[in-house]
This record gives structure tokens, sequence and C-alpha cells, in this order.
């Protein structure tokens, strides 16, 4: 396995490692965008594109665009030593691990502004983007240059951002981006919290309180499963079990869509209850979110 920084660099081992492989047609390869601070999540991404491609390539970069002023870009876990572990004992062959530098152009520090790619206001500005402006442009540039990078065929990413990846799927689509998008299952904590590397800032009481948000997500399920429909009522019963965490939104949406709906259909993964909360700790409030099919 190899880490590399530069832009060049990788573009060029991954062309000599698919040359070797046996040329350029049939040789795949996989690639899982991450910030970093590893964890079962994004591990199961990863076996999961090593388990599909013959190259595998793991970015791990926490992209400045995709911060707000007032987050926690400064503070977000930088771990790549652990990370690379990780990733080698995976079978990783590549860890694409950029300085912003080396991702982003001079203009970009200077003027702080660069090229991006900015989805239709009315997806990126609701659920997680009302509170984030701005953060599914950067998200959308970022992966774009790395799929522009890597030049994948397949990239994997989770379902626990059920909107990140909504809104890649489309971007993939109305750019013509010739790459199979692979959304995979959230990976939970065995009480269910479902994780996440800003787990790493919960302290004991905190992380009690936000295993409240999967409580109310699997109650809601359960109340579904027994043929309650009304979203009105589903979502009060999740956050009947959320006292304690400041709601920034719940709402039940179409997976086909991310509109809004009020009545839930029938059938396996047709509505999605999502939550956006923030949790206190150590003094500071910790974002987490989580969602569940009905
Ligand atoms: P990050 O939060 O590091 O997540 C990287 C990928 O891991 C995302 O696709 C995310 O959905 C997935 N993931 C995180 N926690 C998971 C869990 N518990 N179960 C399953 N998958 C999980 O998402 C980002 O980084 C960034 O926005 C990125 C796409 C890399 C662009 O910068």
């Amino acid at each position: 396995m190899k880490i590399i920084n530069s832009v060049s660099e990788l573009r060029n081992e991954i062309k000599s490692l698919k040359a070797s492989k046996g040329g350029l047609k049939d040789v795949k390869t996989g690639l899982v965008p991450t910030m970093g601070a590893l964890h079962g999540g994004h591990l199961s991404l990863i076996e999961k594109c090593r388990s599909e491609n013959e190259i595998v390539v793991v970015s791990v970069f926490v992209n400045p665009t995709q911060f707000g002023p007032n987050e926690d870009y400064d503070k977000y876990p930088r771990t790549l030593e652990a990370d690379s572990k990780l990733c080698e004992k995976a079978g990783v062959d590549f860890v694409f691990a950029p300085s912003p530098r080396d991702i982003y152009d001079e203009y970009y520090f200077t003027h702080k502004e660069t090229t991006l790619i900015c989805p239709p206001y009315d997806v990126v500005n609701k659920l997680c983007g009302k509170s984030r402006p701005g953060h599914f442009d950067g998200v959308c540039t970022i992966v774009g240059k790395l799929f522009n990078i890597t030049k994948c065929d397949r990239a994997y990413f989770g379902k626990k951002d059920a909107q990140q990846l909504f809104i890649i799927k489309k971007m993939v689509k109305e750019l013509n981006f010739d790459i199979e998008i692979i959304g995979c299952p959230i990976v939970r904590e065995k009480d269910g919290l479902a994780m996440s590397s800003r787990n790493t800032y919960l302290s004991n009481d905190a992380r009690k309180l936000a295993l409240n948000i999967s409580r109310g997500l699997y109650k809601a399920k359960e109340l579904a499963q027994k043929g309650v429909k009304e979203a009105d009522t589903l979502i009060d019963t999740a956050l009947a079990y959320m006292g304690g965490l400041d709601v920034e939104y719940t709402e039940i949406v179409s997976v086909d869509t991310f509109e809004k709906i009020d009545i839930i259909e029938q059938g396996p993964c047709k509505a999605l209850m999502l939550v956006a909360a923030r949790v206190e700790s150590n003094g500071s409030k910790v974002r987490l979110i989580d969602n569940i099919d009905l």
C-alpha cells in the first residue's frame, strides 16, 4: 500500500498499477472518499470496494470547502497514521491524503473562492443544507475532483449521509460522470448509535443522550411496521425519545426524490426518516445525523 499526497503521483501510480494488472480496460478502480478518523462504517465501504474492484483508492481529506465558518474544520480529528494502518489491513492499494494546497489552486487561498459544483438550490438547501449553507456545494466539488483525479469506475458512499448520497447520485447523472455510485448500509455500534468520526467528541453523558436518536428512529420504524402511516405521528414518536437533544430537524422523505411525504407508502425503503440533532458535550455542541428506512 502507498500513501500519496500529490495528484500527479496518484495518477501515475494508478496508471502503472492498471497496466501491471493486465491492460487498461478490464481493470476496475474503486474509490472510497473519506475525511479520515476511520471507523467501522468507513471500513465496511472499503471492504465492499475491495471485493468488487482490482484497484482500491481511499481518500483521506478534511475538505475545507464543505465546512462553514463556525464549524469544526480546525478541530476535526486527523489520525492519518491510524487510518493508514486500517487501510493497509483492509488491503487498500492507495491512501490518497493530500493537503488543501495539493487539492485547491492558489487562487482559493488568496480569494477564498474556487470553481464549485452547485446542485439545484432546492436540493441542497433543505435538511442538512439548511443549517449548513454551501456544505453540499463543497461536497460535490471535492467528490467531482476526486472522480477526475482517480478516474474511478465505482465510488462507495454510506447511507448514513443519506442526503449526501442522494445529491451525489444526482450530480453523477446530471453531469454525466461515467461512474457507478454504490450506497452502503449504516454501520452501528452494538447499542444502535450510528458510527461517526464525530462520536469521538462525545463525553460519556453526551453519548448516552446521543443514543436517543437511534432509539427514536427504531421506535418510529416499529410503529410504521404496525401500520401507522401518518408522518406527523411517526415524527412525534421519534421526538418523544429525544428530550435533552437540540433537534435540528426530523423529517420523513421519499428515498427516490427526497421530497417530504405526509403519508408513507407500503413496501420496503420507500420512506426515510432523517434526524439531525446537537448534543452538548464538554461545553460545545456536537452535531450528529442518522436515518432509518420505514
Ligand atoms: P466522512 O464523514 O468521513 O464519511 C465518508 C463516507 O463514510 C461517507 O460516504 C459516509 O456516508 C460513510 N459513513 C460514515 N459513517 C458511516 C456509518 N456509520 N455507516 C456507513 N457509512 C458511513 O462524508 C464525508 O466524509 C465527506 O462529505 C466526503 C464524501 C468524503 C467528501 O468530503
